[in-house]
């Protein structure tokens, strides 16, 4: 059974191309940096907090302003946010220590997980908005 189960793994690693395998690796080390740097405000399976945190899962606002995610994450955001038909007014503060390679990789574990359905956006994509983020 092992040896079958080892099989299957090695018929699925050489299956996936190199870049896949790369973004399967930023997609787990953004699970663990979500984990440490956004969980205890939008919980682990994204659902919010009442009326005082909104939820990633699901949420209208993530996918339309999915581009805007790594600046989000960069500056927070203060002000009155619209997330499926509820006001939020709290603060989310500028992340801290933190890199924008890590920046990059939340983003994808976010846009891949919580959205409907996964929402891919390019490295180069990322990198670009957080060059210029106002
Ligand atoms: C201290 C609590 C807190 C932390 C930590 C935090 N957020 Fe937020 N987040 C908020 C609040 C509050 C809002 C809504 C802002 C408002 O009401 O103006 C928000 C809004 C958002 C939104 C847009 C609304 C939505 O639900 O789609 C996204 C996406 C988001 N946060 C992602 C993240 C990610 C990713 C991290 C980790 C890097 C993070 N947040 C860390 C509190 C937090």
């Amino acid at each position: 059974m092992r040896i079958i189960f080892q099989y299957l793994m090695l018929v699925f690693l050489f299956s996936c191309s190199d870049s896949e395998l790369v973004s399967m690796k930023q997609i787990s080390n953004g699970a663990q940096l979500y984990k440490s740097h956004c969980a205890n405000c939008h919980q682990d399976n994204g659902s919010g907090l009442a009326k005082l945190i909104p939820p990633l899962q699901h949420a209208d606002y993530l996918s339309k302003n999915a581009k805007q995610l790594p600046c989000l994450i960069k500056n927070g955001y203060k002000g009155i946010m619209n997330v499926n038909g509820i006001a939020y007014n709290m603060e989310m503060p500028a992340a801290r220590g933190i890199t924008d390679k890590e920046i990059a990789d939340i983003c994808l574990y976010v846009l891949q997980k919580f959205p409907e359905k996964p929402i891919q956006l390019a490295d180069s994509v990322i990198d670009n908005q957080l060059q210029n983020c106002e």
